[in-house]
Order: structure tokens, then C-alpha cells, then sequence
């Protein structure tokens, strides 16, 4: 069976259209392509439009060789923090954190928060609520700030560049709403860590040198959960979970540069995603997870992907004519079903689909009933997984248009026998080396993202024209009226 076992996580391939070996035959992978993989986890692998190195792997290592003191801050805050000896300005014990980022910034540390919450090292936790904040619009803020206690609340400002406008206007909204309760040094003396690669603007922000944590600026936003970025993952489920998760995914680096092609797990699903773009022309891929814990996994992997891959440049800077990422989207399948499944099963679109499936899980802390229950319901969620993708690839007619089910829409199913922190840690890794191996393929340079910077630039020249009235040229007409009006 087309099924290959890799560390902490399973790939069963059986659902794609050509096999292991016709695939291999189409692959064009360079002849560099074992060292590329080795300059990856070694991080010497270059960013060439940002020139500098690619170094997410290594960060993968709360010790890490690399930055030693470092970590050791980020540990002393995790149980300072953890265990209530962290004090507010007031003298009172810190009992929430408050993640303002955006991007790499939040999506990582949110979706492992969440996985991973109920791992957490109880025994070290005094009383600690970890929320996130990212949007710019202030919704979240509206909501959340209302429930919280400037005087027991700290608020962390991840920000790789720490000059993203969506984390410095919730940082600025957050900054009135403390005024009223503790003063300016105060607060940022005790209720501010900062988390960035750039430590000349956390010191102008007012941020203690004892609370500043630093990465590598070769640590990509959409790749740094498991840099100092990930602090929230950390204070939600502890330092040993968090270290387990990195375990987790140097296993999984370690696959990758090992494992022949044919049972490499990250490789495998970036041929098969090349062919079915290429070949089959299919523009998307849904991301379902069968277990809710993994529920934010697509929009983790939307940045991840879409942000690395969907180019039309070369890395040389020459113009692509070929296509290249696809659409990535998805839900938490067992809510999809009731909701885009039936256009998946019966619509006129072609796609492909992850199918994330956790085999079975424990319930510590229920009665044997209740967590007898809740096992069945695993299992429940393990066969609509295998009953969905079934249906998808070989579909189903009895000769009524009403019942005719077109299938061949090709999937993949990466399977965990539970979700750990480490086979949280290694599925995260394979996605990542899986969009390594198809940026190597495409000849794209998977580590810039020119045109959301290109939409940051035209966003702030439209908000100085609202609130300073600046002029624009060559604006067209739709645009210039909304700016009238909010003038
Ligand atoms: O959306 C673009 C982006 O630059 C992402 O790559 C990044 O993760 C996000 O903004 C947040 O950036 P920062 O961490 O610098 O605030």
C-alpha cells in the first residue's frame, strides 16, 4: 500500500493519480538538490532578494548553540511568568498575556497554542490566559480589553520588523487604555516584552534590554513559531511541551534530508502537488483537518504557502510562464462536511486535498464514560474522514444526474496516531520542507513577499490621504471617492 511512515506522522498516497515511481520519472528536481536540502537545515541555504540566509532551522532549538543567552531569557520569562512570580507595576501577579502580532506574528503561535493547550504542564502554571490580537481593524481589541486588568494584564509586541502598522495601532489603542491605570513607565517596565529581529526599535520603544527577545532576521515571519516568537506557545503549555514541539520538527528535518525520495514525506507531497498543478492544472489545494485542534492549520498554511509560493518571478528575477503555489484553503473537515462539501463532491471545480487525521486521543481527567465517549468520537471523526476522501477519489453513480459523484480528485491523508507536541511539531515541519522542495522546483525564492510589502506601500499613502489630506496622483475614481467621503 502506497503508505509511508515517517517520523511522528504517516503518509498514505493512495489517492493520486500516478504513482511513486511515473512520479518520480516527471520530477524535476535539480541534481543540487540533496545539498540545497542539507544548506536548508543547516541554514545556509540564501534568501537572494533579501540577501541574507534562511536559518528557521535553526531555531528549532530552545539551547540552541546559536544564541545561548538568548534562550536562556526566553526561558527565565516563561517561568517567571508561568509561575506567578511575574509582578505587575502595582504588585499584583500577572494573570493574562496579550500576543499583539500579525502574520507569521500571530498564526503560529495561535494555531500551537491551541494544539497543544491541553499538554500543558499544569504543575508549573500559576494562573495564566494567554489571548491574541492581531487584526487592525480593533475588533479583537473591542472585545477582549473589556474583560481584562490593565494592572494584571502584560501584552507581548511580536513583531519581526516591529514596524508592522496592524501591531503598532493595536499597541497604540492598548497604550490609551492603560493610561487611566498605570502610568508610562510603569507600564512599559512590567507589562511589555518585546519579541522582534529588530532590537534598536524595541529600545526606542521604551522596552526594558531584560524584556526584549531577539531572532535571527534570516528566521522568515511565516516560518518563526518555533523562535523566540513562539513565546506564547511556550507560556500557554509550558517550556517542556515547547521543546517536545522542536524535537518534533528536527525530526522531521532530519527525514527530509535523509529519506530517499520515494519514502521522503515532505518531498512526496511536493511532487504530487507539482504534478496535479502542472499536469492536472488543478489551482487549489483544501486543507482538512479531521480533529479540531488542528482547525487553524489552514489558515497557518494559507500564509505559509501562498505567501512563499504564489509568484511569478524567478529567483533570478526572471519572468515565470508556468504555474506556480496553488490557492490554499480548507476548514476543520468534520464542520465542512455540513457547510462546502457538497460543491467538493458534486461542484463543477477540480481540486486537491490534505486530509489531517488523528487516530485516536486519551481524556485525562474524565470519567472512563465520558472518555470512553470521547475516543468513540475520534473514531467517528477518523471514518467521515476516510468515508469523505473515499467518495472524492472514487466517486459514485447509479446513472441520475442527482446521484452522480464525478470523484478523481486526488488526496493526500497525513496521519498521527495522536497529536503530541512532537507530531504537531513534525506535520508543521513536513509543510514547510514541502514548500521548500516546490520553490526549488518552480526556481522561486520562497523567502520574500514582494507584493504584500507592494500592498502595505499603497494602503499607507491612502490612509495619510484620509487623515493628513495628503494628495494622490493618478487615482481612480472608485478610490478617490471613499477617501472624500472619510475626509
Ligand atoms: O504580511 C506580510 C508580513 O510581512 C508577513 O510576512 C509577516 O509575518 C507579517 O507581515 C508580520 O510582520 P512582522 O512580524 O514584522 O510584524
Amino acid at each position: 500500500m502506497p503508505l509511508i511512515k515517517g517520523p511522528h506522522l504517516s503518509l498514505d498516497y493512495s489517492y493520486q493519480h500516478i504513482t511513486i515511481s511515473e512520479l518520480t520519472k516527471t520530477s524535476q528536481l535539480p541534481d543540487s538538490f540533496a545539498q540545497l536540502k542539507q544548506k536548508l537545515v543547516k541554514g545556509e541555504f540564501r534568501n537572494p532578494t533579501e540577501n541574507r540566509p534562511v536559518s528557521h532551522c535553526l531555531a528549532r532549538s530552545i539551547h540552541s548553540v546559536v544564541d545561548k543567552k538568548k534562550s536562556t531569557r526566553f526561558c527565565d520569562i516563561v517561568r517567571k511568568l508561568r509561575s506567578g512570580r511575574w509582578l505587575g507595576s502595582t504588585g499584583q501577579p500577572i494573570t493574562d498575556v496579550v500576543n499583539l502580532g500579525v502574520g507569521g506574528s500571530d498564526l503560529g503561535p495561535l494555531m500551537g497554542a491551541a494544539a497543544l493547550n491541553e499538554f500543558a504542564d499544569d504543575a508549573t502554571l500559576h494562573n495564566l490566559n494567554v489571548h491574541f490580537v492581531s487584526s487592525m481593524d480593533g475588533g479583537q481589541l473591542h472585545k477582549l480589553l473589556p474583560t481584562l486588568d490593565a494592572e494584571t494584564t502584560l501584552f507581548i509586541i511580536a513583531s519581526k520588523s516591529f514596524g508592522t502598522i496592524d501591531t503598532l495601532a493595536n499597541v497604540a489603542t492598548v497604550r490609551e487604555w492603560v493610561k487611566p491605570v498605570l502610568n508610562d513607565d510603569g507600564w512599559l517596565a512590567h507589562h511589555v516584552i518585546g519579541v522582534s529581529s529588530n532590537a534598536q526599535r524595541m529600545v526606542d520603544y521604551g522596552i526594558p534590554a531584560a524584556h526584549q527577545l531577539t531572532f535571527g532576521e534570516g528566521v522568515g515571519g511565516r516560518y518563526s513559531l518555533w523562535s523566540a516568537i513562539g513565546l506564547s506557545i511556550a507560556l500557554a503549555t509550558g517550556l517542556h511541551v515547547f521543546e517536545q514541539m522542536l524535537a518534533g520538527a528536527r525530526a522531521m528535518d532530519e527525514h527530509f534530508v535523509e529519506a530517499p525520495i520515494e519514502q521522503n514525506i515532505p518531498v512526496l507531497m511536493a511532487l504530487y502537488g507539482a504534478y496535479n498543478r502542472e499536469q492536472r492544472g488543478i489551482n487549489n489545494l483544501a486543507i482538512l483537518p479531521y480533529d479540531g485542534r488542528l482547525q487553524m492549520l489552514p489558515s497557518y498554511l494559507q500564509q505559509l504557502d501562498m505567501e512563499s509560493n504564489g509568484k511569478q518571478c524567478r529567483y533570478d528575477g526572471e519572468a515565470i510562464d508556468y504555474a506556480t503555489g496553488p490557492i490554499i484553503w480548507g476548514g476543520h473537515g468534520p464542520n465542512g462536511q455540513h457547510a462546502f462539501f457538497q460543491h467538493l463532491h458534486q461542484g463543477y471545480d477540480d481540486f486537491a486535498a490534505d486530509f489531517i487525521i488523528v487516530l485516536s486521543r486519551h481524556a485525562p481527567g474524565f470519567s472512563s464514560n465520558v472518555a470512553d465517549a470521547l475516543a468513540a468520537q475520534q473514531r467517528l471523526s477518523v471514518a467521515n474522514a476516510l468515508a469523505h476522501r473515499r467518495l472524492m477519489w472514487f466517486g459514485s453513480s447509479d446513472g441520475t444526474p442527482r446521484n452522480e459523484y464525478p470523484g478523481k480528485h486526488p488526496s493526500n491523508a497525513l496521519v498521527m496516531e495522536e497529536l503530541t507536541p512532537e507530531s504537531f511539531g513534525a506535520l508543521i515541519a513536513a509543510y514547510e520542507h514541502k514548500v521548500f522542495t516546490q520553490g526549488v522546483i518552480w526556481q522561486i525564492n520562497s523567502f520574500d513577499q514582494p507584493g504584500v510589502e507592494k500592498g502595505k506601500k499603497i494602503a499607507t499613502e491612502i490612509y495619510d490621504a484620509i487623515e493628513n489630506g495628503s494628495e494622490l496622483s493618478n487615482i481612480d475614481e472608485s478610490t478617490a471617492y471613499w477617501i472624500n467621503k472619510l475626509r
